[in-house]
């Protein structure tokens, strides 16, 4: 299916932003090596532009979860359909998203990570949906735009599985 898409983030804007934010990531972890969990799939496209950039060393680790509910909103709880490959014990972790709606995934992600006993544990996302946040607890340490209420796709964002390749921040009109 083809749906008219109007540009909301430039490409442009996109990288200049992921450049301060591997700045400000690369000062606060000096000294340090960080592993960076990319949430699969949306976060990949993010996740390899903000690790090219940051300047400490870095190691990634993939993970793969899912909400129960429908396609646009996300229920309660979620299942790991891909788990890490390595221990994160002793690490300092970075969770990367591509954009943070409720904040329900990342309030059942973080418990499940912290026990799992990483020296510290971060969150970054590209895109935050703030209005809409309905898990108070969950703390975002870099965010990249805060963005309105609207269904987005590109840079990794896709709508049923399509779109995801294009290279800027898209509003799909539904
Ligand atoms: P949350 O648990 O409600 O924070 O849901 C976060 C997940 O919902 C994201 O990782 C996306 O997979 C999906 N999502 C939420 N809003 C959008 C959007 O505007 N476009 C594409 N996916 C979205
Ligand atoms: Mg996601």
């Amino acid at each position: 299916m083809i749906h008219k898409i109007t540009e909301y983030i430039s490409e442009e804007k996109l990288d200049a932003r992921i450049r301060e934010l591997a700045a400000q990531i690369s000062k606060d972890y000096a000294e340090k090596e960080i592993r960076l969990i990319c949430i699969l799939k949306g976060s990949v496209f993010y996740t390899c532009e903000l690790a090219k950039r940051i300047t400490v060393p870095i190691t990634l680790d993939f993970m793969s979860v899912s909400s129960y509910g429908s396609q646009t909103q996300s229920s309660g709880d979620i299942i790991i359909k891909k788990d890490l490959d390595e221990s994160i014990e002793g690490r300092d972790v970075i969770i990367v998203e591509d954009i943070i709606d409720s904040g329900n995934t990342l309030s059942k992600l973080i418990p499940m990570l912290q026990k799992r006993n990483p020296a510290s544990l971060k969150i970054t996302t590209l895109l935050d949906k703030t209005d809409r946040r309905e898990a108070k607890d969950v703390q975002v340490d870099y965010v990249g735009f805060e963005i309105e209420d609207k269904f987005v796709v590109g840079y990794g964002l896709d709508y049923d599985q399509s779109y995801r390749d294009l290279p800027y921040i898209g509003i799909v009109e539904l």
